[in-house]
C-alpha cells in the first residue's frame, strides 16, 4: 500500500529513509526539559550608580555616548565585587553604539528611553561575524550596534517596561535607496557571551535586527515587547544565532519582516565556523510578522539547528505563521524541532518549508553543501482565517524528511483543493484538516513513531 502510493523516483529515498530511521529509533533520547524550566536566578547588584553621575543629560538631544562609556568603564572595576548596576532615570538618553561589561545591570527607569543616534558617524565600522564572512546586506564590514557585548559573562539589561529606541527610519530610508556602504547595525548585540538576560524593556525601530545574540550560551529573554512598524525593511525581532541554552518567553514582537528567527551562519563561513543553535525553548509568545514569517528557521543555518521545543505561540496578521528557509550551498541542518500549541490568526501561509530560500554571500559557496530538513514535528494548531495552509518544497537530492503534523485544524478561505503545496517532502500527518498532500501521509512513519518519539522525550503524549 505504501508503495502504491508513492512515485517510483521516490521509493530510493523512502528505502534510505526508512533505515535512516530504523537507527535513529535505537537512540535513546535522554529525558529533559526545556531551557525554560531552568532559569538563573537574579540576585541584585550589590552596586549602583545613576548615568546622571556621569553627566548625561535626558533632552533627547544631547550626545551622552561618553557619559555611557565612561559609566561602564567605571563599573568594570565591580566585576569581581557581585557586578553592578547601571540605572538610568526617566528621560531621553541619546547615544551612539557603547559597550557593555561583565556582572553589569543596564537598567531603565519607567520611562527612561534609550534614543540611537541617527547621525552616521556616530556608528563605528566592524569586522562581519566570521560565521558569514562579510555583512548580511552588503560585502565587507558592519555597522556596530547600538548597545554591544563582546565576550562577556553575566550581563543583564532590564528594567520597569523602559524602552530602548533605535530611531532606524534614517537605516530603513538609507537601505530602500541603497545609499549605505556597509551592512546596517542591529539595536542589542551580543558576541560570544555567556549568561545573558534581557527583560522587562520595549525595543523598538531596530535599524535591522532587534536583539541578535551570537555565538552565546545560556540566554534568558522575557516578559519583553519588540516593535518595528510596517514597511520597514527586512527588520527581526529576536534572532538566536551559533547560540545554545536559549530561553524566549512571555514575548509580545510585531515586526516588518520576521518576529523570531533561529539561525546558524551563511554557507561556507557558516559550515566552517560550524556552531549550531541548539537547546532553544520558545514559550508563551505573541507574534506578527507583516511580510516575513512569525518564527523562521534560516535561511542562514549553515552550522545546524537542532533541539527547538516551540509552545504556546499566538501568531496573528502575519504574511507566514512558521516556516523554515534553506537553499542549496548551506549545508548544516534543521533537526528535532517541536513546535505545539499555536493559535494562527489573519496568516497568509500558516506552515512553510522553502528549499530554495535566501541568497549566498559569494560565488564561493559549494553548491554540493546540502542541508537537511529532518524530525519536524508540529502539533495542536488551530487556524482562522488561512489562505494556504502549507508549502512544503524541498531540494529534490536531499528532500525533507519525517515532518510530521498532528491535531492541526485550519479554516483555510482558498477552498482545500489548493491548500497544501508539497515537493520533495516526505511525513506523516494524523487529525489534519484541511488533508495535506499525499506526501505527508507516508504511514510507516506513525507505525515507527519516529515522529513522536521526540515528544516523549519532553515527557509528552507519544500518540495522540
Ligand atoms: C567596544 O568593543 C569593541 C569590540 O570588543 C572594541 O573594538 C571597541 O574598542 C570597544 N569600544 C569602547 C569604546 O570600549
Ligand atoms: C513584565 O514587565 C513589566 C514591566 O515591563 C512588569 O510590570 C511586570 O511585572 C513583568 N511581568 C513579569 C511576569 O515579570
Ligand atoms: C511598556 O511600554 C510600552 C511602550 O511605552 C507600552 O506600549 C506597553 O503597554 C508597556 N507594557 C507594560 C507591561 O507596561
Ligand atoms: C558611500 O561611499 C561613497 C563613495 O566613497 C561616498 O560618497 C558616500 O558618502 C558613502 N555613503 C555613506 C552613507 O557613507
Ligand atoms: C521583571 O519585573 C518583575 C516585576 O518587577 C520582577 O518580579 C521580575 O523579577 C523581573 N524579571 C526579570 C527577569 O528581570
Ligand atoms: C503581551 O500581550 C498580552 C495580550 O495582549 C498581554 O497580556 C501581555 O501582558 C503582553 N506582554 C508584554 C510583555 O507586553
Ligand atoms: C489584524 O488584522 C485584522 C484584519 O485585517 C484587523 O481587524 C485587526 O485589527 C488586526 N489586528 C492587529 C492586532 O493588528
Ligand atoms: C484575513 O487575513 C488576511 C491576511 O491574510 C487579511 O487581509 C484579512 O483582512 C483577514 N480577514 C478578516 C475577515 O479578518
Ligand atoms: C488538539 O489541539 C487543540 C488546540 O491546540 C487542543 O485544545 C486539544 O487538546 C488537542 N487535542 C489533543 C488530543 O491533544
Ligand atoms: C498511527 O498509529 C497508531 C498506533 O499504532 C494507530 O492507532 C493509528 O491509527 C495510526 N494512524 C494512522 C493515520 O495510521
Amino acid at each position: 500500500m505504501l508503495m502504491q502510493k508513492l512515485r517510483p523516483t521516490k521509493m530510493l529515498a523512502t528505502l534510505i529513509l526508512f533505515l535512516a530511521l530504523s537507527n535513529a529509533l535505537e537512540i535513546n533520547v535522554e529525558a529533559r526539559e526545556g531551557q525554560c524550566e531552568n532559569k538563573p536566578t537574579l540576585d541584585p547588584r550589590p552596586h549602583s550608580v545613576s548615568i546622571l553621575e556621569f553627566g548625561a543629560v535626558g533632552d533627547g538631544k544631547t550626545l551622552n555616548t561618553i557619559a555611557f562609556q565612561n559609566a561602564i568603564f567605571y563599573l568594570k572595576s565591580f566585576a569581581d565585587k557581585g557586578g553592578a548596576q547601571l540605572y538610568l532615570p526617566p528621560g531621553r538618553w541619546l547615544t551612539g553604539s557603547f559597550n557593555l561589561t561583565s556582572h553589569l545591570t543596564l537598567f531603565l527607569a519607567s520611562g527612561a528611553i534609550i534614543l540611537g543616534s541617527q547621525d552616521l558617524s556616530y556608528w563605528e565600522i566592524v569586522e562581519p561575524l566570521p560565521s558569514y564572512g562579510r555583512g548580511l546586506e552588503l560585502p565587507g564590514g558592519r555597522y556596530r550596534s547600538l548597545i554591544n557585548g563582546n565576550k562577556l559573562r553575566d550581563v543583564v539589561i532590564t528594567g520597569d517596561n523602559g524602552t530602548i529606541d533605535g530611531q532606524g527610519s534614517v537605516w530603513w530610508d538609507w537601505f530602500s535607496s541603497q545609499s549605505l556602504n556597509y551592512s546596517r547595525p542591529h539595536l542589542v548585540e551580543l558576541i560570544d557571551c555567556n549568561g545573558v538576560v534581557i527583560s522587562n524593556l520595549t525595543f523598538v525601530n531596530a535599524p535591522a535586527y532587534s536583539i541578535h545574540p551570537v555565538y552565546c550560551s545560556n540566554v534568558l529573554v522575557q516578559n519583553i515587547s519588540v516593535y518595528t512598524p510596517p514597511g520597514s525593511p527586512y527588520t527581526v525581532g529576536i534572532a538566536p544565532d551559533s547560540a545554545d541554552k536559549v530561553c524566549i518567553e512571555n514575548c509580545n514582537i510585531s515586526m516588518s519582516y520576521d518576529g523570531i528567527s533561529l539561525k546558524s551562519g551563511w554557507d561556507e563561513y557558516g559550515i566552517a565556523y560550524g556552531r549550531p543553535t541548539t537547546g532553544v525553548h520558545i514559550k508563551q509568545v505573541y507574534l506578527q510578522a507583516a511580510t516575513g514569517s512569525a518564527l523562521a528557521f534560516g535561511s542562514e543555518m549553515s552550522g545546524g539547528i537542532s533541539d527547538v521545543l516551540v509552545e504556546h505561540l499566538h501568531i496573528h496578521n502575519s504574511s507566514v505563521g512558521i516556516e523554515f528557509r534553506t537553499t542549496r550551498g548551506r549545508g548544516g541542518y534543521i533537526k528535532e524541532i517541536i513546535v505545539t500549541d499555536v493559535e494562527m490568526q489573519n496568516v497568509h501561509t500558516a506552515f512553510g518549508a522553502n528549499g530554495q530560500s535566501g541568497s549566498h554571500p559569494d560565488d564561493n559557496f559549494d553548491p554540493n553543501a546540502l542541508p537537511v530538513l529532518d524530525r519536524i514535528t508540529v502539533q495542536n494548531v488551530i487556524g482562522t482565517n488561512i489562505t494556504l495552509a502549507g508549502s512544503f518544497t524541498g531540494i529534490q537530492e536531499s528532500p525533507f524528511t519525517s515532518i510530521c503534523l498532528s491535531n492541526i485544524s485550519l479554516s483555510v478561505t482558498s477552498g482545500s483543493s489548493t491548500s497544501w503545496v508539497c515537493s520533495n517532502v516526505l511525513g506523516f500527518s494524523q487529525f489534519v484538516s484541511p488533508e495535506p498532500c499525499p506526501d505527508l501521509e507516508c504511514s510507516f512513519l506513525n507505525s515507527s513513531l519516529a515522529c513522536f518519539s521526540l515528544l516523549n522525550s519532553y515527557g509528552q503524549a507519544a500518540v495522540l
